[in-house]
């Protein structure tokens, strides 16, 4: 019998897959079989997952670009499948945040958090849609956040990008789980990456977040890895629109 955790000869796009979660990911769905596409600004964060990913003994293609960009979600879909005629799965990972009182929040600021996190799932979604429409099949992982689920002060944009997530993949989710493409997400709680430095340094701040997470510590990347395997293979086919909480228990207490 097949392993149904298995997903041998598909190829995944990963944005933000040039540190962090991303190249967690990355790497962990090349062990479970697929080739890689990688998409992110920085080239030497990028050429380290393409080192990574082939130690894992598979293929991995860097996109440099910006998924806020009109261009770079077409070019990445194109790339993935003039190297490798196909493509199966979506992880939409990029993100960024700021954090400050809403009367010293710039609109500027305000909109980049919500144009990377929440349009450039958008952009990536509508530019592997008519692939996996055409084939009948894809899988779509959005990288959403616990701040989606429950609230943290000085973060307004943050919160709301990560809420829109969750909300823009139930809505997605209805609309091609008929066509038989299964778009769920993954809110992660505190996992140790350059983007939560700040907290796990903080020694006061991180015991105060510690306290609130059953399993007692912060996620490693390495940690969230499973569950986007599963999410990507056969084994969730019947898992629709959910969004699937990461987190030591952060949210059930
Ligand atoms: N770490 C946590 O505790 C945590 C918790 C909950 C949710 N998350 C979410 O998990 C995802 C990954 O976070 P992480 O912790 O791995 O963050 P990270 O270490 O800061 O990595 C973020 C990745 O996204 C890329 N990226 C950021 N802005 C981009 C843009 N405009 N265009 C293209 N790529 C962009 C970055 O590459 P470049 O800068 O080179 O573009 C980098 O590869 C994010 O959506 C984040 O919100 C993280």
């Amino acid at each position: 019998m097949t392993d149904p955790f298995r997903i041998d000869g598909q190829v995944a796009l990963i944005t933000g897959g040039g540190r962090g979660l991303g190249r967690a990911m990355a790497v962990g769905l090349a062990r479970a079989g697929a080739d890689i596409v990688v998409v992110a600004r920085r080239d030497a964060d990028l050429a380290e997952t393409v080192v990574a990913v082939e130690a894992a003994g598979k293929r991995c293609l860097a996109v440099s670009g910006d998924v806020i960009a009109d261009e770079t979600a077409p070019r990445a879909v194109k790339t993935a499948l003039d190297a490798f005629g196909r493509l199966d799965i979506l992880i939409n990972n990029a993100g960024t945040y700021h954090m400050g009182p809403i009367q010293e929040t710039e609109p500027a600021d305000w909109q980049r958090v919500i144009d990377v996190n929440l349009m450039g799932i958008f952009r990536f979604a509508r530019a592997v849609g008519p692939h996996f429409l055409e084939r009948g099949s894809g899988k779509v992982v959005n990288i959403a956040s616990v701040l989606g689920t429950f609230g943290v002060g000085e973060a307004t944009a943050y919160c709301a990008s990560k809420a829109g997530v969750m909300g823009f993949t139930r809505s997605l989710a209805i609309e091609w789980a008929p066509r038989g493409i299964n778009v769920n997400a993954i809110a992660p709680g505190l996992f140790n990456t350059d983007m939560s430095a700040g907290i796990l340094q903080n020694e006061a701040f991180y015991k105060q977040i510690v306290a609130g997470i059953p399993r007692g510590t912060h996620g490693e990347p390495e940690d969230l890895v499973g569950t986007c395997v599963w999410l990507c293979s056969k084994a969730s086919d019947h898992v629709v629109g959910q969004v699937v909480h990461v987190d030591g228990g952060a949210t059930i207490v």
